[in-house]
């Protein structure tokens, strides 16, 4: 096991820079995820860690050693890449030990950590197979394999459920976290699937074009986001976005005039607050049909869900809005509606995107 620290990273390709000054320090055990946008710089950042592109600025560190300039086999970790290729003339057995055997690991410490990891993974009944009579879940199996039996201080996965059925997705999703907590390794994972990032992270690291958006435990991400661009990529359905006007302040704490007129008394500091360019930014679920709430808006849909029924709904000047639609309340497509907001959990972001949060202290 070991600790991963990123000092001011930078990479170029050519002019074109694609990773700035990014700094992380990964301790040793966690299960830290990259979630970005597609073309954020996850691979390439992934792939710097790996060895297997030189960093054009900054320092990496494994554990206390500086490997920014050490070769892929002299780092202590082992890359489940986007698209893992297995031999497809071997064995599952042949895929597992060939790597071992590059390295000169003796055959009987070979056999018993192909045993133990095909154990852990189930791949015990398979190994006898070729990639070709697996099926694709099976052979991501394998692939992960492949870097378990390495025993490396650090696992680095790029996307590796990419490819699998949302089901299998789902299941080798939570055989990740087994994993993890059976291993107690350092991993780093990089998605652009948010549930994957939620569900799989200690802490998920936000990227957005090159550079760090916010580092946060997924629970502190879904209720602080630091920016608007980190609160609408986490959560589904998304965070509602109204633009609103400031009103007089009460008692220190900002109040806001919604479309149609209303205003709402927030939780948000008034004091360093600009006073145009807000947007009012609050989930379905603090967002419920009630009759005396400040929102008005038609009812475009009604989405039963199971558990809960949300409504979407266009406002007043045609900002879209998901609600909850309490149990017993039945809509029709077309009326309006009002909507109470559960100021606790609103924040407001400013003109730069940056999140102002409800302050407990501002009740
Ligand atoms: N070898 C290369 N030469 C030039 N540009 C590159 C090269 N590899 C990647 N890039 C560019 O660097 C940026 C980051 O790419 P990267 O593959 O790291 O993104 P990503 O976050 O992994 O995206 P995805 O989610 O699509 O896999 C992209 O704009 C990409 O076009
Ligand atoms: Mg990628």
């Amino acid at each position: 096991m070991a600790g991963l620290k990123l000092e001011n990273v930078c990479k170029r390709y050519g002019a074109v820079q694609v990773i700035e000054n990014l700094s992380l320090d990964v301790a040793e055990g966690e299960f830290v995820v990259f979630l970005g946008p597609s073309g954020c710089g996850k691979t390439s950042l992934l792939r710097m860690v790996a060895g297997l592109e030189e960093v054009s600025g900054g320092r990496i560190l494994i554990g206390d050693r500086d490997v920014t300039v050490a070769p892929p086999g002299q780092r202590n970790l082992a890359m489940v890449f986007q698209h893992y290729a297995l031999y497809p003339h071997m064995s599952v057995r042949e895929n597992l030990a060939f790597g071992l055997r590059n390295i000169g690991i003796p055959a009987d410490e070979i056999t018993k950590r192909i045993q133990e990891s095909a154990r852990m993974l189930e791949l015990d009944t398979l190994l006898d197979r070729k990639p070709g009579q697996l099926s694709g879940g099976q052979r991501q199996r394998v692939a992960i394999g492949r870097a378990v039996v390495k025993e490396p201080g650090i696992f680095l996965f790029d996307e590796p459920l990419s490819n699998l059925d949302a089901a299998l997705r789902g299941r080798t999703r939570l055989e990740l976290a087994q994993l993890h907590q059976r291993l107690g390794a350092t991993m780093v994972f990089v998605t652009h699937d948010q549930i994957e990032a939620m569900t799989l992270a200690t802490r998920i690291v936000v990227m957005k074009g090159g550079a760090i958006e916010q580092v946060a435990t997924p629970a502190e991400l879904y209720r602080r986001p630091a920016t608007k661009f980190v609160a609408s990529f986490i959560g589904t359905p998304g965070m509602g976005f109204v633009p609103v006007e400031r009103a007089a302040d009460d008692r220190g704490r900002a109040v806001v005039t919604v479309p149609g007129g209303a205003s709402v008394v927030t939780r948000v500091a008034a004091d360093g607050l600009a006073s145009q360019g807000l947007v009012l930014g609050v989930r379905p679920e603090n967002l419920r049909v009630a009759e005396q709430g400040p929102l008005r808006g038609r009812v475009e849909l009604v989405e039963f869900l199971g558990e809960r029924t949300l409504a979407h709904l266009k406002l007043e000047g045609g900002t879209p809005l998901i609600v909850t639609v309490p149990a017993g309340v039945s809509l029709r497509l077309g009326s309006h509606v009002a909507v109470s907001v559960d100021v606790a959990e609103a924040h407001l972001f400013d003109e730069a995107g940056l999140a102002h949060h409800a302050q407990e202290a501002l009740q």
